[in-house]
Formats: structure tokens, C-alpha cells, sequence
């Protein structure tokens, strides 16, 4: 799939136009390409109490599932959720702005260690900016066995 990254890096910068930045006022945009071959975008939405602000990730995640597909059956074993296989992140000044740990783990689970996250220098796979990450399989892998559910 090609990816238009002066396209990304656009919707990104035309998402950053809508943040709600007061307390901070770094206007963060995000914008990001399905594997379905749609664009969704986010911006970051802060709150008077600081610590419940949204990254622009965030929205750009709740886009990609709320806009997708219908959500298939969970215990489906053809299920694939809705991915995203780019993504650029852009200040208020149209830079390209790495995403914060919280939401490279949050790309992870929306785009895993392939996906291509643009930055300064280019386009680089999460797994560089997220390395040894925890993962959903690590819960299996990892939980008490002598518990049931
Ligand atoms: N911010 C994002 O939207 N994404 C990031 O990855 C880093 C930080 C926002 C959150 C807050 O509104 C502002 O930038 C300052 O931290």
C-alpha cells in the first residue's frame, strides 16, 4: 500500500486546528491510514483537572474503531479488528511530534510493532520507539493458572 505522508502529515495539522489545548496550548493533531485504506485523525482534548487530558492519539484510536467496520463477533476466529498501518503526529506548528509512552503502547494494540509512525528523521516502525513491549499475549501467557476465570 503507498502511503501519502505529506497527505498524513496534512490531516494531522488540520486535526491539531481543532485541539482544546487551553491549559497547555500545544495543539497536537494526529492522523492515521487503515489497513482498509481510510484516513482518521484526532486531536487532543484537555480538561481543567489535567491528568484526564486526551492525547490526540487517543481520538485518533477511537476513530479508527468507531468509524470502522462493524466489530465482528468476539469469539470469531476470522476476526481482525480494524488496524492502522501509518500514522503522523504534528504540533500546532505542523512538526512532526513523537507520541508519548501511553500512546505508543496504545498504537501498539491499534497498529502493532510494524505499524510506521513518521517522525524528524522519517518514518520509523513502532517497534524502534516501543521496544520489548508489553502485550495482550503476555496476560495469557503470564496470569494465575489456579484461578479460574
Ligand atoms: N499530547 C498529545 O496529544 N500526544 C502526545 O503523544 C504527547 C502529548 C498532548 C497532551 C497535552 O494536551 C499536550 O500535548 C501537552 O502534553
Amino acid at each position: 500500500m503507498t502511503i501519502d505522508w505529506a497527505g498524513l502529515r496534512l490531516a494531522a495539522a488540520t486535526a491539531a486546528r481543532r485541539a482544546y489545548a487551553p491549559y497547555s496550548r500545544l495543539r497536537v493533531g494526529a492522523a492515521g491510514l487503515t489497513s482498509d485504506g481510510r484516513v482518521v485523525t484526532g486531536c487532543n482534548v484537555e480538561n481543567a483537572s489535567y491528568g484526564l487530558t486526551l492525547c490526540a492519539e487517543c481520538g485518533l484510536v477511537g476513530a479508527l474503531h468507531a468509524t470502522g467496520p462493524a466489530a465482528p463477533a468476539p469469539d470469531d476466529p476470522q476476526a481482525s479488528p480494524p488496524a492502522l498501518v501509518a500514522v503522523a503526529v504534528v504540533a500546532g506548528d505542523g512538526g512532526p511530534l513523537l507520541p508519548c509512552g501511553r500512546c505508543r503502547q496504545l498504537l501498539l494494540e491499534a497498529g502493532g510493532p510494524r505499524l510506521l509512525v513518521d517522525t524528524a528523521q522519517g518514518p520509523v516502525t513502532l517497534d524502534v520507539l516501543l521496544p520489548a513491549a508489553f502485550v495482550g499475549g503476555d496476560i495469557i501467557a503470564r496470569r494465575d493458572a489456579s484461578r479460574s476465570p
